[in-house]
């Protein structure tokens, strides 16, 4: 039988002994109504035995009321809310957790005035520049001095239990997303708030900062596909567009700018309803919309997926199915300026027939929206959360060999000329041609699994690529029992794809869950890489030898600057941030069986 993703699910159990708050008093009507919610509505699929890959109760009732509550409305179970008033969404969340449903106002003190200088350097993005390289050129921090690096200040997202979003830095600000939709600006020297904005939903990805005739403008996309357009100088809204068109789209990955166009990746929370056996599974693909800068009016939509689902087959249950499906957009596009083209990865088939397109590398002119190229990776790949047991998981279901991470173009490197190189959940690291997207060599580092392989990234600083292999255990590839999984940090060239260091992801004992894994992305400087586990680490690694030279765990007590509790988790999503003499790291990441945490951490050179 294939492993399942959620068999890990146990382990969380013992976290959320450490998320129990004091139990606040609910009046007995709210219990009563949430009680009731609970066993109609949702224990089916949430108790002993529901459904493989629902989170059991004892999890449930270990987050916050709040992440319940959000889940219901604009998040995974936004299904199962839609059939549910308020009150009974609201009763249910509270009832399950023991705790009242809270909206933490920030004391005064959190707050600054915000100002902005008539000119301000910028740097944003899921991999800090339109190539995606993820490579800071200039900054104070370098091999010699990264040992000194100390605690600046941590800042505490209110109720949260994941950090996803990578802050943008503009100036002396930090511009950065939350669980909930909030937005912050946020000083960079004192950790205090400029400016807030509220979003209709989670914001995950990275922030975009760009120019426009009016100003610097702000610009990034939340979970129910909202694209947004603010300000920087005030933090207010220019506009807001829903980019996805299936009813059940959705925006995990970061948006790009280019020239006048922001680039949206999108995929789908029909991957979450595939718990549900009566869920008519699937229809829709993973798309790239491009949206115009300046009025936010949509220009052009790739489905990655050119032909619409229909019947493509019957269910164990004897329902039909719908295909094909899936090839989601998970990853953040990347920006080839001089060619006009736009780069992205694609996930798997969420049902049969297989497409062309999945787990794919994929090129697209970015003036008319038009395919370019494709690269497969890996055929025949159809897999979603009802496997590998329940009736919506596909027959001969697939590894789950997404390409999760931005690809890289790396140019005037070593390689002698442009090449795009895309690590895979299979533990594969492609070098292409990004003209044609032939393959120029590949390396598989690792097992890879659902969880990665190369899950979220890899950076490079033209003469290496750094690869984070996760091979975390919980979700090692089932099949090919001759590969040797190998968690860690490892530096392969960039113009042979060899590689030339491997530094094991250390073990973790005492730590709980202890997942020795290096999800995250990481982040490369000249002589050095930044790179964080699943454990709560960060760390700085020679590039030249990979030896590790600074390690903080970040999983520790901590005075916030707003007043917020704060709590270190998982570091994984996005790579670290260095501006000038500091580094920035978000750390908590509160789903597939990772320790939760609500914090952004700055650290400074100790220059004494
Ligand atoms: C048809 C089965 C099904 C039903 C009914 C269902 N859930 Fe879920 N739920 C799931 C699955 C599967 C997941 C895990 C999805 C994932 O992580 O991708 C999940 C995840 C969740 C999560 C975690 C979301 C997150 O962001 O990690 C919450 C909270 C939740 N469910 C609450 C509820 C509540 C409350 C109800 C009842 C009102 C409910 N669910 C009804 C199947 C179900």
């Amino acid at each position: 039988m294939k492993a399942s993703l959620f068999g890990m699910m146990s382990i969380v159990l013992v976290l959320s002994s450490a998320y129990v708050f004091a139990q606040n008093a609910l009046p007995d009507s709210v219990k009563a109504l949430g009680k009731d919610i609970y066993q109609n509505k949702c224990s089916v699929c949430h108790t002993k035995g529901g459904v493989e890959g629902a989170p059991g109760q004892e999890l449930l009732s270990g987050m916050s009321s709040k992440a319940i509550y959000a889940a219901l409305i604009t998040g995974k179970m936004k299904v199962q809310g839609q059939a549910l008033t308020d009150t009974e969404r609201k009763a249910v969340a509270q009832w399950l957790t023991g705790r009242a449903l809270t909206d933490t106002k920030l004391p005064s003190e959190a707050y600054t005035k915000f100002y902005l200088p008539q000119k301000v350097s910028y740097e944003s993005g899921w991999g800090g520049n339109p190539e995606g390289t993820g490579f800071v050129k200039y900054s104070g921090i370098n091999a010699d001095n990264v040992g000194s690096l100390k605690l600046k200040w941590a800042f505490a997202f209110p109720e949260g239990t994941q950090v996803r979003s990578k802050p943008a830095i503009a100036g002396d600000w930090l511009i950065v997303g939350g669980q909930y939709g909030e937005v912050y600006a946020i000083h960079k020297r004192t950790g205090k708030i400029g400016w807030e904005f509220k979003a209709d939903a989670a914001i995950r990805g990275a922030v975009a900062i760009a120019p426009a005739a009016s100003g610097l403008r702000v610009y990034f996309a939340d979970y129910s596909t909202n694209v947004y357009a603010l300000n920087l100088a005030s933090g207010r809204l220019i506009w807001k567009k829903r980019s996805g068109k299936h009813p059940l789209s959705a925006n995990t990955g970061s948006v790009a700018v280019s020239g006048n166009t922001v680039l949206v990746p999108l995929t789908s929370f029909e991957i979450n309803s595939t718990a549900n056996p009566d869920y008519n599974c699937c229809t829709s693909s993973g798309e790239l919309v491009a949206l115009d800068a300046v009025s936010g009016e949509i220009r052009w939509r790739h489905r990655v997926i050119p032909e619409e689902a229909k019947i493509s087959g019957k269910k164990k249950n004897g329902a039909d199915f719908y295909g094909p499906s899936g090839a989601p957009v998970w990853c953040s596009p990347t920006v080839d300026v001089q060619r006009g083209l736009v780069y992205i990865g694609t996930g798997e088939n969420y049902t049969n027939p297989p497409s062309k397109t999945s787990d794919a590398i994929q090129a697209i002119d970015i003036k008319t929206g038009k395919l370019v190229w494709t690269f497969q990776a890996t055929q025949n790949d159809a897999w979603n959360l009802a496997c590998p047991d329940a009736p919506n998981c596909p027959e001969k279901s697939g590894p789950d060999f997404d390409f999760g991470m931005a690809p890289l173009l790396i140019k005037g490197g070593n390689a002698g000329k442009d090449i795009l190189v895309v690590g895979q959940k299979s533990g594969m690291v492609h070098g292409l041609d990004p003209v044609c997207g032939h393959v120029i060599w590949q390396n598989r580092v690792g097992k890879g699994g659902m969880l990665g392989g190369i899950h979220w990234g890899m950076a490079s600083d033209g003469r290496k690529v750094y690869v984070a292999n996760a091979d975390n255990f919980y979700a090692l590839n089932p099949g090919e029992p001759g590969l040797k999984a190998a968690p860690g940090l490892f530096a392969l060239d960039v113009a042979t794809g060899k590689t030339l260091w491997y530094q094991a992801t250390p073990a973790c004992p005492g730590v709980v869950p202890c997942i020795p894994a290096n999800s995250a992305a990481p982040l490369a400087l000249p002589g050095l890489v930044f790179a964080g586990t699943l454990d709560g680490h960060i760390r700085a690694y020679k590039a030249e030898s990979g030896e590790i030279i600074w390690d903080f765990n970040t999983i520790r007590d901590y005075q916030t600057v707003n007043g917020v509790k704060g709590k270190g988790g998982s570091l994984d999503g996005p790579s670290p941030v260095v501006s000038g003499n500091m580094l920035f790291v978000n750390s908590g990441y509160g789903m597939f069986g990772e320790i939760p945490g609500n914090l952004l951490i700055a650290f400074e050179l100790d220059n004494k």
